[in-house]
């Protein structure tokens, strides 16, 4: 699962899933850059990191709801690195609210990090990914509620189900161009965006209680998806979303 001579850019690469999958990419020998907006002691400590194993991490700040914001990461990328091969469009926020509290700042807010943001950055990936030439591949962090409906987080069920759709059309606008564009749709994993829920045992056995494995997941557990999705092992697969959520979802559907 080799990924020696590649480049991967991930948006929210300095905590939880980002982070995992910047180290994972990074042990296969994909040279990365790690995006951060707030936590750069954290970004820096990861690739440190990977730069003690050998591996190769640039760490870059942006705003990813700015599609100036977008474009640089790859641009710089692409100066430090010489090309790109992976986006990961990682970077993901969610404001729990009920729908009649959300205020638009909150929307834009959510849909501009979750969705735009991943638009963007695809959209300046592929600008470059088709002027090298040779394909590559976008990964979107979508969630299960990209099908999965959540009372009170209405906006970001429609940022993730938009992320499906995106994904799903992209995929044969890209194609001809050898680009193949996957989403994960995690289910509950211990990271930060978790951190009140996991911080309260009863909402803690609730959320174990939804599914069938009978964990938490783990960052790992996604970036090892990644790695074996951007790999050519699976180069037969684009335009589809792959849950990794132990069980969750089919556990819903039998409700
Ligand atoms: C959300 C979490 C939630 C999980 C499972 C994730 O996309 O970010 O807040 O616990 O889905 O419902």
């Amino acid at each position: 699962m080799s990924l020696q001579g590649k480049v991967a850019l991930i948006t929210g690469g300095s905590l939880g899933i980002g982070a995992a999958i910047a180290q994972r990419l990074a042990r296969e020998g994909a040279a990365v850059t790690l995006d951060y907006h707030t936590h750069r002691a954290a970004a820096d400590t990861i690739a440190a990191g990977i730069t003690s194993q050998g591996g190769k991490a640039l760490v870059l700040q942006a705003d990813v709801s700015q599609v100036a914001g977008v474009q640089s990461l790859v641009s710089q990328t692409v100066q430090t690195f010489g090309r790109l091969d992976i986006l990961v469009n990682n970077a993901g926020i969610e404001e729990p609210m009920p729908f009649l509290e959300v205020t638009e700042a909150s929307f834009d807010r959510q849909i501009g990090v979750d969705l735009k943001g991943a638009y963007f950055a695809a959209q300046a990936a592929v600008r470059q990914l088709i002027a090298q030439g040779g394909g590559g591949c976008i990964i979107n962090i979508s969630s299960v509620h990209e099908d999965l409906p959540m009372v009170g987080n209405a906006v970001y069920c429609a940022a993730k189900g938009g992320l499906r759709m995106l994904t799903r059309t992209l995929a044969s606008e890209l194609a001809p161009h050898g680009i193949r564009i996957v989403n994960i749709a995690p289910g509950a994993i211990a990271t930060p965006i978790n951190a009140a829920t996991l911080a309260d045992p009863l909402k803690t056995r609730a959320l174990l209680a939804e599914i069938p494995l009978g964990r938490i997941g783990l960052p790992e557990d996604i970036a090892n998806t990644v790695a074996w999705l951007v790999s050519d092992q699976a180069s037969y697969i684009t335009g589809t979303t792959l849950f990794v959520d132990g069980g969750l979802m089919v556990a819903a559907g039998t409700l």
